[in-house]
């Protein structure tokens, strides 16, 4: 049997008259990636928080490590990292300085938590930077010591909420590779994105959030299979052709639409192209250029998610 790590079920979140939530269930195994996927306001921090036991409930459940996030709550916080908008780091302290406190604050002697401020300034390339105040870093850095506190504690579960927004494409990509191997070691990660290209890299599984509610989950590919269409794009050289082409792909039973020049085409399966191919070739037209357009993820998050 899998182990759940996070199994959240039908939870509510209500702000006065402001549904926040609206029965979310999701679940996430040991060792796996839960993408929370959805634009701003969805209720992907409002989920979190609920989750790491900052925020009840309005209804529903949830366990994080197997315990209750509000009768268990301590059980819940003493095996959880969380990075989000409001990181324990104190800006006034150097890097190594706001590590070693947080160790000490979860019971480490004096030279162990040296040592483990040492051991993740290293890890997250913040060994130079070690002894400046945190509020000269930059973005990137920054954010790499905002997960560094939040895996002193060396979590079961971590959440990152919205961990890259903002940073340059180095320090993204930086991050990618440092929660790779978190993963790669165990851990089970939380990770809210409004970036499809950040999900698809990183979740082995998807839950898609909309105005508090789940509109579509599963694995990239399954979203795309659910929503994505294949399309057969022919773009022709002169408008003369428009007609003609429409008809040709029209009498092998597949339904084109025309912009401009370009003709788009709903198909099935990748042999339909050869199909499209066929039908305008025994009709003596010639495509300028013709190709085969797989579903992105960000097609499934605008059929889903925008409205
Ligand atoms: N403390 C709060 N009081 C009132 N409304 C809130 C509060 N926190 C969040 N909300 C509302 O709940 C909804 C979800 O917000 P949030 O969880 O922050 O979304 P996301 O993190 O996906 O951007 C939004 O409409 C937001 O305005
Ligand atoms: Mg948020």
């Amino acid at each position: 049997m899998t182990e759940l790590m996070i199994e959240a079920t039908d939870v509510d979140k209500k702000f006065g008259d402001v549904v926040a939530l609206d029965g979310v269930s999701v679940t996430a195994r040991k060792g796996s990636v839960l993408g929370l996927l959805g634009h701003n306001g969805a209720g992907k921090t409002t989920l979190v928080n609920i989750l790491t036991t900052m925020l009840p409930p309005t209804g529903g459940s949830a366990k994080v490590a197997g315990f209750d996030v509000v009768r268990q709550s301590h059980d819940v916080r003493s095996r959880i990292g969380l990075t989000g908008q409001f990181a324990a780091v104190d800006e006034q302290l150097s890097g190594h300085d706001n590590l070693v406190l947080i160790a000490r604050l979860l019971g480490a002697g004096r030279a162990q938590a040296h040592r483990r401020a040492n051991d993740l300034l290293e890890q997250f390339d913040l060994t130079e930077a070690a002894k400046r105040n945190a509020k000269t870093y930059s973005g990137g850095m920054r954010r790499r010591l905002d997960l560094a506190a939040s895996l002193v504690g060396n979590p079961e579960v971590l959440f990152l909420d919205e961990p890259t927004t903002g940073l340059d494409p180095a320090s993204r990509l930086a991050m990618w590779e440092i929660v790779e191997k978190l993963v790669a070691d165990g851990t089970t990660v939380l990770l809210t994105t409004q970036y499809l290209d950040e999900a698809d890299r990183l979740a082995d599984s998807i839950t898609v959030l909309s105005h508090g509610k789940v509109v579509a989950s599963g694995t990239s590919a399954e979203l795309k299979a659910q929503v994505g269409q294949r399309t057969v794009t022919v773009t022709l050289d002169s408008a003369s052709e428009v007609d003609a082409a429409l008809r040709a792909i029209n009498g092998v039973g597949l339904h084109p639409v025309a912009d401009g020049l370009t003709l788009t085409t709903p198909v099935n399966a990748s042999r339909d192209l050869a199909t499209v191919v066929r039908a305008l070739d025994d009709n003596g037209l010639e495509a300028h250029e013709i190709g085969l357009k797989e579903p992105t993820l960000d097609d499934v998050y605008l059929t889903l998610a925008a409205n």
